[in-house]
């Protein structure tokens, strides 16, 4: 399949994250997905390296996914999430909840990552004034943490071309340091070092004082600055300093949820249960844009039993939230990840992966290795300036055949869960090919 491609048409559409005039020099067009493959207008078929955005563990192209979209367009396009609800909505939430830990029961929907993250944080607030204290207002965020483009998320965010062009944002926001250290490189899984960075948190209560401090959001694994994965014992830490302060603990799970890490949650994967968590992406295996935010029990009741009977208790919710054609995505999804042992399925094919990802170790380019479950890192050599070598060795792997996701000199990999053997060996041949020549 072939699309007419002509530099006029290519004038008007403001390109997110990307490097818009250089796109226009060559433009890398997707017009066709299956599986784990891409096509390009030059009918050149390209491997998935990286589940499009981390969204789709079943492959592109379910038929179940988009015929359950169809029907519910035909059937109830649209309908007002305010004051009305649809079967699907309901349903859903029953769906995320049997998934999310004990004691995580309340669902509310948004339509992205960066939605689900204000969301978390507006509640966080709104939970602490409903619960008498007011005054907790802080935001702790952390260094390298990517928690979406809204003022929220940059807020606590940690990557600084993501904030330096948008002025301060919110006021009241401190950051942990991140947990990329020398003395893990090339370390599968979680290093043994750097726990003791989660007593950041505490050197926070001691400087601001316990009951200034809202929540610590943080991502399980930091997924977008190049696959952190967090030292051992280094969430759990986090989980009993908040506890003993009594600060909300929100896990960014927009990258990690649905099975990612081989359990459903990163909560699962490592033991940890926060108060919130926050996903998008493989809720619909990217199909519609959706997102959630989810909450300890205790977090709703508070806040819904201290508006008065009958009337509304959140002053807060999107046109689109839980949009009827997202909601049967996420319902055929989420049927498809239980029928299929999705979760299984990938946990199955992360050692071989893993094994593949860190035997690049060898190449000279090639500085630190990273990797848990089906997503690994690899930090390039520095080229000319920060990020040169990474968009131009994203720019070699297309014309090599990989459509991967590059994050300044760093590659991120993360293969959808039916990937096969073979998929994977040609993923890290191809690889290999283009990096041993940089
Ligand atoms: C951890 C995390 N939070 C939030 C987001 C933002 O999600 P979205 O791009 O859907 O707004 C992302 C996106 O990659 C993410 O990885």
């Amino acid at each position: 399949m072939t699309v007419q491609v002509s530099p006029n048409s290519l004038d008007n559409y403001w390109m997110p994250f990307t490097a818009n005039r250089d796109f226009r020099q060559d433009p890398r067009l997707l017009v066709r997905a299956e599986g784990v493959s891409f096509w390009n207008h030059r009918g050149d078929r390209l491997l998935d390296a990286c589940s499009g955005l981390f969204c789709v563990p079943l492959g592109h192209g379910r038929r179940e996914i988009t015929e359950a979209v169809a029907t519910q367009l035909a059937t109830l396009d649209f309908a007002p999430p305010f004051q009305y609800g649809t079967p699907g909505a309901f349903e859903l939430a029953r769906r995320v909840a049997a998934l999310t830990p004990n004691g995580l029961d309340h669902v509310f929907f948004t339509n992205s990552g960066s939605e689900s993250v204000e969301t978390a944080m507006k509640i966080a607030l709104a939970y602490h004034r409903a619960n008498g204290e007011p005054q907790r207002q802080r935001f702790i965020g952390r260094e390298r943490g990517y928690h979406g483009v809204n003022f929220g998320g940059i807020s606590v965010g940690g990557m600084v071309k993501n904030r330096e062009a948008f002025g301060s944002a919110l006021p009241v926001v401190s950051h942990l340091r991140h947990t990329h250290l020398d003395a893990n490189r090339m370390t599968p899984g979680q290093g043994a070092h750097g726990a003791d960075l989660a007593d950041d948190l505490q050197r926070f209560v001691d400087l601001h004082g316990a009951t200034s401090i809202a929540a610590c959001i943080v991502e399980p694994v930091a997924g977008s600055t190049g696959v952190l994965v967090p030292p051992k014992g280094y969430l759990e830490r986090l989980r009993a300093i908040c506890d003993r302060h009594g600060i909300l603990l929100i896990f960014d799970e927009v990258i990690t949820g649905f099975g990612r890490l081989g359990p459903a949650f990163g909560a699962q994967a490592f033991g940890v249960t926060p108060d919130i968590m926050t996903m998008a992406k493989a809720l619909t295996n990217g199909a519609i844009p959706m997102g959630a935010a989810v909450f300890r029990n205790e977090i709703h009741d508070t806040i819904v039993n201290s508006a008065p009977a009958g009337t509304i208790e959140l002053f807060h919710g999107y046109t689109y939230s839980a949009h009827p054609a997202a909601c049967a995505a996420g319902n055929a999804t989420l049927a498809l990840y239980e029928s299929e042992g999705t979760f299984a399925q990938g946990a199955a094919l992360a050692p071989y992966f893993q094994e593949q990802l860190f035997a690049l170790a060898d190449l000279p380019v090639v500085r630190d290795i990273r990797g848990l479950g089906l997503l690994g890192g690899i930090d390039l050599a520095q080229g000319e300036g920060p990020g040169t070598r990474g968009y131009e060795t994203l720019k070699r792997l297309f014309a090599a055949g990989l459509v991967t996701r590059v994050t300044a000199d760093t590659l991120i990999l993360a293969p959808a869960f039916v990937m096969a053997r073979d998929d994977v060996d040609r993923l890290f041949e191809t690889l290999r090919d283009v990096l041993g020549t940089i």
